[in-house]
């Protein structure tokens, strides 16, 4: 704490006080102000000052000096001849004044305004035995409720300010704002947030954020510095609301540790859903923490039985996990205290109490309005010093109006015209505003606003100062606020219907002309004014952007319910955009419920999309919106996907845009191919299409096309290719279609890396994956099969079969299908290995069969994989019938597709059935063409099993340096598999020690050195 004239100022509360009076300064003016006292020794430079105060923003010098001006005002200060602050014009400024080092203060406390607080001792009490509590780590919950204006903020303030005095405390306050509800997911909490964030001194805010909470600290770039916001961004990619609510619990218990953290949440009863999430979260974790969390609401306004707030309330209560301080009205003897207390030493007549108490029926607001409209009309005045009543007390009461609203509204007709317009014009701003959001009218300048609100001040009118404030423009503008949220409301109730809309026109163009694109944190508030001025266009631009703001914050129900409401409002825009509006809304909420997974949600908003293109004689839209249908539908019910691109295809195809036509189609041939059957035909589609689309712009294939490429890229053995195309689509920041490319890109990266034998690396990122996953409250599904998948690989059909039924419960059906066929291929396998032929037959006879397995993502893959399996069955049951039968089916099928691996295997298994059949050529014909397909491509998880193969050829022919070279070969490929797993994988062992791999390995001629066994 420094202490320089009759100021003290105090860094950890960032106030600033002269005496006990606390003064108000605006945030960047008091850190300005801090910098320069603490370097009071030395000129500062302007550009110092901006590298301090400013470290992340680039801010105009400009603003610098209007905030000395600030500062110099508030300090009594003058610039020609300067006690505080001189100037070096130029260069800088100094603080002169001499600096004193003050013993740490007691009476600070973040925003508590000081204002007389009568009775409510019991309720206090009550509040003081709850921060005992919590300073013994038990974590407290408190609900102050009751009427407008009865005292909640009042009496929350007073404990603030007492408890600060007891123990050093950590206070952040947010508030619920009025309409934001639906819109502005966790506002109270951010801005609660924001104040902790704002402390300096040995701040643990950033660093609890940083560990703890990842998903909080990206909402606040300017935190993150560049080079690290990619990174963060990867690692919060498909966050979830759990892991929100679970981060912010976490670090604020964190934050707590030392000193106690008290979140005062005001004015529940206008709160955002997540936000009660937080509360309840907050409110039902076990561990001991230093937290209250102290809330205030009004009942009234919730009074309807499903009110989401009522319900968490009660269910508190119930298992006694909060406490509930209902304040009643004040009493006589309580406005007499109040009388006492303002009017020290007063001669008022003792009935004058009972009077104003029975007027305002205990209603704290009112019983003060009443008392200074008493002051006003010069009924209660100051004579020689001394505090009386001017008339006699039976003619007062006639004169108290009889209602809060009378009394404001009478105030206010007593106002000039000019205060009376700019208060209207206020009204509509809201209960805090800035006067330059005000400035809307030609005929107002700025400073006759600042000028007309000043004097309302002054006066106690209505209004008072909240300081100066930068807008997200970085403009500096005063900031005035209603006395009390019911003052705004007398004069807004008073405004007729055109003038309020029109106002709120006036206001949301106003902020409006703040956001520059990208900046948009003011969207939600702007919707309010563009949709209570009737500006429905405009309304549903910015309630787009509010949820994007939401899906920012992860809450993409808050978003959904965002898009919703616009959707209300589109019958009201205007007719020539109305269709377009309806068909981007329902984009919108298609890509937020493929977010939250909910498949059949997204199909349908995608479906309403396309229907509305149909319906308003949009085709393209209507193109478009059938070929998102392809994303949920691939994973519900790959036909309809299909059926959808293709019907987008034929309508493309008419509308003159070769674009849109070439992605449809690269997007229609690519679906058949990955979820229907490879076609060389679809291929040959693909491939021209992407080249028309490299040709017609710059900017070629878009990204979730491009992914679909690369996985054709890889069916095709091209793995490296395929790799380079999938690192495009790891995305860089959370945006709602950017996950589907994400997904796919994982998806292609893992199936990539498995068959280019690189198994540590893909184990690598299925475990940092399934971490991220479970971090997220997401199904890991992907990553699960891909393992399972890995397993088949490396032989180990137990943990593939285990890892495939922890899914299969819970996944949803359709999704259930790859798992299922990859547990039924694993269980097929370990009957086969137990001599169990006709088990495993059936798994196999399973996989085949469309009506036990539809189709689903490369089942195709899948079911020649089971063909495959059949062939080994019988060869091993020794039926070489069915064997042979099974085996030219596979290769037929193998053939009819581009893989590799298939092709490989295929000539493998025919190589092996002709040696069961004793056709030596038929066998080494086979085999050889199995080789070849080892020349062209590198498929090591397939290529040691032809070499083993024509191996065992060559050492029933009776070759043995042939057969020994090519077990050496196969031998080379199998430890490159296993050396590619980490030294103490314990799947490398596993791979090291299956019969199959044991007999290359194992089967050395005895005698060689271990170097040349390498
Ligand atoms: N106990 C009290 N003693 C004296 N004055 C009080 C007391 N409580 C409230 N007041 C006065 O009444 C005004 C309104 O109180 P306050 O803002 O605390 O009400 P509230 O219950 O928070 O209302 P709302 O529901 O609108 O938020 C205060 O500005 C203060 O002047
Ligand atoms: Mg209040």
């Amino acid at each position: 704490m420094k202490e320089f004239d009759a100021f003290r100022l105090d860094p950890v509360n960032r106030c600033l006080w002269r005496g006990d009076e606390r003064v108000t300064l605006g945030p960047k003016a008091f850190d300005v102000l801090r910098y320069l006292v603490l370097h009071a020794d030395r000129l500062v430079t302007h550009q110092e000052i901006l590298e301090a105060v400013w470290p992340d923003t680039h801010v105009n010098p400009e603003v610098v000096k209007k905030y000395v001006l600030e500062i110099r005002k508030v300090l009594g200060d003058r610039s020609n001849r300067p006690t505080f602050i001189e100037t070096f014009p130029r260069r800088g400024y100094q603080f002169v004044a001499p600096v004193r080092e003050a013993s740490t203060d007691t009476s600070s406390i973040e925003a508590a305004r000081v204002v007389t607080m009568v009775g409510r001792d019991a309720s206090h009490a009550r509040l003081e035995r709850c921060l005992d509590l919590s300073l013994k780590s038990q974590r407290q919950i408190i609900f102050v409720t009751g009427e407008p204006g009865v005292g909640k903020t009042t009496l929350v303030d007073a404990f603030l300010r007492r408890a600060a005095a007891r123990a050093s405390l950590r206070i952040a306050r947010g508030q619920c704002v009025e309409g934001f509800g639906g819109k502005e997911s966790y506002y109270p909490i951010l801005e609660a947030l924001g104040q902790l964030l704002r402390d300096t001194e040995r701040n643990p805010v950033v660093p609890a954020l940083v560990r703890y909470a990842p998903t909080w600290l990206v909402q606040f770039p300017s935190l993150v510095k560049a080079d690290a916001r990619e990174a963060l961004h990867r690692e919060t990619i498909g966050t979830t609301r759990e892991r929100m609510v679970r981060e912010i619990c976490e670090a604020l218990e964190r934050i707590a540790v030392d000193d106690p953290v008290v979140l005062v949440l005001e004015d529940l009863h206008w709160v955002d859903v997540s936000t009660l999430d937080v509360v309840s979260a907050l409110a039902r974790r076990r561990a001991p923490a230093k937290i209250v969390l102290l809330c205030t609401y009004r009942p009234a306004d919730v009074v309807v039985a499903e009110n989401p707030l009522k319900v968490l309330k009660q269910d508190l209560l119930l298992h006694d996990l909060c406490v509930e301080i209902p304040l009643e009205h004040l009493r006589q003897s309580d406005v007499a205290d109040y009388l006492s207390t303002e009017f020290p030493g007063a001669d008022l007549p003792s009935g004058l109490a009972g009077l104003i108490h029975r007027h305002s029926g205990g209603n704290a607001l009112f019983m003060t309005a009443i008392v200074r409209d008493m002051v006003d009309k010069g009924v209660v005045a100051e004579d020689g010093g001394r505090w009386t009543l001017t008339r006699r007390l039976a003619n007062v009461a006639p004169e108290v109006p009889a209602s809060l609203r009378e009394m404001l509204d009478a105030q206010f007709t007593r106002l000039t015209a000019s205060e009376q317009r700019i208060l209207s014009h206020a009204s509509v701003a809201g209960d805090r505003f800035s006067v330059w959001a005000v400035t809307s009218e030609p005929d107002l300048t700025s400073d006759e606003i600042e000028n007309v609100c000043e004097r309302l001040g002054e006066r106690e009118q209505f209004l008072r100062s909240a300081g100066f404030h930068e807008l997200p423009s970085g403009t500096v503008s005063a900031h005035y606020e209603f006395r009390h949220a019911l003052y705004r409301e007398a004069v807004y109730r008073r405004l007729s219907d055109v003038a309020r809309s029109r106002l709120h026109r006036l206001v949301g163009g106003r902020l409006k002309a703040l956001c520059s694109p990208g900046r948009q944190e003011l969207a939600a508030e702007i919707a309010l004014h563009f949709e209570k001025g009737l500006a429905y266009d405009d309304a549903i631009t910015s309630l787009v952007l509010a949820a994007e703001n939401a899906a920012a914050r992860f809450a993409y129900r808050d978003s959904i319910q965002v898009l919703r409401h616009a959707l209300t409002l589109v019958p009201h825009a205007a007719v020539e955009h109305r269709a377009e509006l309806e068909a981007q809304l329902f984009e919108r909420i298609g890509d937020a419920q493929y977010w939250l997974g909910e498949m059949v949600e997204c199909a349908r908003a995608y479906e309403a999309e396309a229907a509305c293109g149909a319906r308003s004689g949009l085709p393209s839209v209507r193109v478009n919106a059938l070929s998102f249908l392809i994303r949920p539908f691939g994973l519900i019910d790959p036909d309809r996907g299909i059926a959808a691109v293709e019907e987008a295809v034929a309508l493309s195809a008419g509308l003159g845009d070769p674009r849109l036509h070439a992605r449809t189609e690269l997007l229609a041939a690519g679906s058949r191919l990955l979820y229907d059957t490879w076609r060389g035909d679809d291929w040959q589609t693909c491939e021209s299409a992407r080249r028309t689309l490299e040709a017609l712009s710059p900017a070629g294939v878009p990204d979730y096309h491009r992914m679909i490429y690369a996985h054709l890229q890889m069916l095709q053995g091209h793995y490296e290719e395929a790799l380079t195309s999938l690192e495009a689509g790891i995305p860089t920041a959370n945006e709602p279609t950017s996950l589907m490319v994400h997904m796919f890109a994982l998806s292609g990266t893992t199936v990539a890396l498995l068959h280019s034998g690189r198994f540590g690396e893909l184990l690598r990122i299925i475990r940092a994956g399934r971490e991220m996953a479970e971090k997220n409250g997401n199904d890991p599904w992907i990553f699960v099969f891909r393992e399972a998948w890995l397993r088949c690989v490396v032989l180990d059909f137990d943990g593939a079969r285990r890892l495939c039924e922890t899914v299969t419960d819970t996944a949803t059906t359709a999704l259930a299908r790859q798992p299922q066929t990859i547990a039924r291929l694993a269980r097929g396998y370990a009957e086969l290995e137990r001599g169990h032929y006709d088990e495993a037959s059936r798994y196999f006879d399973e996989i085949l069969d469309p009506a036990v397995t539809p189709k689903f993502f490369l089942h195709w893959y899948w079911r020649m994989s089971a063909q495959l399996g059949l062939s080994n069955v019988w060869l091993a049951a020794g039926s070489l019938g069915r064997a042979r039968r099974e085996a030219d089916r596979f290769l037929a099928s193998a053939l009819s597709t581009a893989e590799p691996n298939l092709h490989a295997l295929g000539w493998d298994v025919q190589a092996r059935v002709s040696m069961a059949e004793k056709d030596w050529r038929g066998a080494e014909a086979n085999i050889e063409r199995g080789l070849a397909v080892l020349e062209r491509f590198h498929i090591p998880t397939v290529a040691w099993r032809v070499h083993a193969t024509r191996s065992e050829l060559y050492r029933r022919e009776k070759n043995h340096d042939a057969k020994e070279a090519q077990r050496v070969q196969a031998e080379r490929v199998v430890v490159t598999l296993a050396g590619s797993f980490e030294s103490d994988e314990p799947l490398r062992r596993s791979f090291l020690s299956a019969d199959p791999v044991r007999r290359i390995v194992g089967s050395r001629p005895p005698g060689r050195s271990a170097r040349e066994r390498r």
